[in-house]
């Protein structure tokens, strides 16, 4: 039976975890897999003292594993865009299978990375791409094959979570929650990344894109970050029963799909409301086995291995026939649908309008939003600010096309009354 030999690229969180969770369980990854599966070359620019690489080649040049004629998968641990992309186009030109980690650099180069694998006959893998060790690749491309897939809705950044979650439970700062989450290394190296929205856009693109059978699309997502919200919109969200998430969302429309990432309400009796600190969570609605959920840590050292070595194991198992699950989940070329701009989108809304506490004021703003067609759904007025004499009005709103509300908010804010920019949220209801 012919062994199967892994090069590891990159010695750091993951790559640490998918090193040691390799040589831990080695006998029964190899039972697995059906034949020895072995890391046999490491290239990291430095050792990491928390790895035993005694008998493993080591090269200080990662592009040196790559070369290595004796490896059959490359797996890519370093992260970032360029070098990466550049070291998984040079392993796929040398026949390489290629198993990597990095979201961002799926999302952005991608496709053109598929094309050059499957022109070349090998397979290029990324389960922990997206939700840490949360299986949501196998459970979306192959799981789920048979559904008309509608929507996903993820809670797919750790880092956004904790804070949300934090900010919530104990009242913290957000500046002081984020750094925690550092310290603990689930934030990325640029920590404005998971605060604002971008790595959880990374994966929302791949999310799409095997849901659908779309191209990669990362430059269409609508991303709105955490950083904006308060702890009072916190508090309110709950007052009226809804949580704050920061969610990637994803639906097909006759129009096209939707594809946005955003501060998010959803009903607190949901599940995936209710999924906190720094695990993830996936539901996806699919028209024959309706709403399923996958939840679990969506990021950490050995959490994000067992994705990485689920992978190589299917490689593994298939050495000489990988490719049978295509890359995106379609065989066929991916489908045209346009990805819709927000102001396209339908959706219901939070609003906090922050108005002066006079007589007459509650009619104006109704008058406004009835004449955009926005039907409100609850409305609550806080204590007045004694200083400032300023009341906030919280309001949900039926479904409404973003562009109306848009032209609602302009509207709103010209008044006399409104004292400060409104502040809105959109609200998903999540229940099919
Ligand atoms: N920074 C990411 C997170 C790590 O917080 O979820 C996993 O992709």
């Amino acid at each position: 039976m012919k062994s199967v030999n892994v090069g590891l690229c990159g010695l750091g969180t993951v790559g640490k975890g998918t090193f040691n969770v390799m040589q831990r369980n080695l006998e029964d990854i190899s039972r697995r897999a059906g034949k020895p599966v072995r890391i046999t070359h490491v290239g990291a620019r430095r050792d990491n003292p928390e790895c035993d690489l005694t008998g493993v080649k080591v090269s200080r040049d990662i592009f040196d594993v790559v070369r290595d004629p004796d490896i059959h998968i490359v797996v890519e641990l370093i992260g970032g865009y360029d070098t990466a992309k550049e070291l998984v186009l040079e392993a796929i030109k040398n026949g390489k299978h290629v198993v990597t980690a990095n979201k961002a650099m799926i999302a952005v180069h991608g496709n053109e990375i598929f094309k050059a694998a499957e022109a070349k006959g090998v397979v290029v893998t990324y389960e922990a791409a997206v939700a840490g060790g949360i299986p949501i690749i196998k459970g979306i491309r192959e799981g789920l094959v048979a559904n008309d897939i509608k929507w996903l809705a993820g809670i797919i950044n750790g880092t956004g979570n904790f804070i949300l979650t934090e900010m919530r439970e104990k009242g913290r700062m957000f500046e002081d929650v984020l750094k925690e989450a550092q310290a603990l290394g689930y934030a990325e190296a640029d920590p404005t990344f998971d605060v604002e929205g971008i790595d959880a856009a990374h994966k929302l693109t791949i999310l799409a894109s095997i849901a659908f059978g779309i191209p990669l699309q990362f430059d269409k997502v609508y991303t709105e970050g955490i950083s904006k919200i308060t702890r009072e919109d916190v508090q309110y969200a709950e007052e009226l029963g809804y949580r704050i998430k920061h969610l990637g969302f994803t639906r097909k429309t006759a129009e096209g799909v939707e594809l946005r990432v955003h501060p998010t309400l959803i009903p607190e009796k949901r599940l995936i409301a209710n999924v906190n600190g720094v695990l993830n969570a996936v539901l996806v609605e699919g028209d024959a086995v309706g709403p399923t959920m996958y939840y679990g840590p969506g990021a950490g050292s050995e959490q994000t291995a067992s994705s990485v070595i689920a992978d190589i194991v299917d490689i593994a198992r298939e050495i000489d026939n990988a490719g049978n699950v295509p890359h995106l989940g379609y065989s066929s070329e991916t489908e045209n649908l346009p990805v819709l701009p927000v102001n396209e989108i339908e959706t219901a809304y939070y609003l906090r309008i922050t108005v002066k506490d006079e007589v007459g004021q509650m009619a104006k703003i109704a008058q406004i939003l009835s004449n955009n067609n926005i039907n409100i759904e609850a409305i609550i007025q806080k204590e007045p600010d004694g200083e400032a004499a300023v009341v906030p009005l919280i309001l949900l709103t039926h479904n409404v096309r973003e562009k109306l509300m848009d032209q609602a908010i302009v509207e709103l804010e010209a008044l006399d009354s409104v004292t400060r920019p409104v502040v809105r949220i959109r609200v998903e209801q999540l229940d099919g």
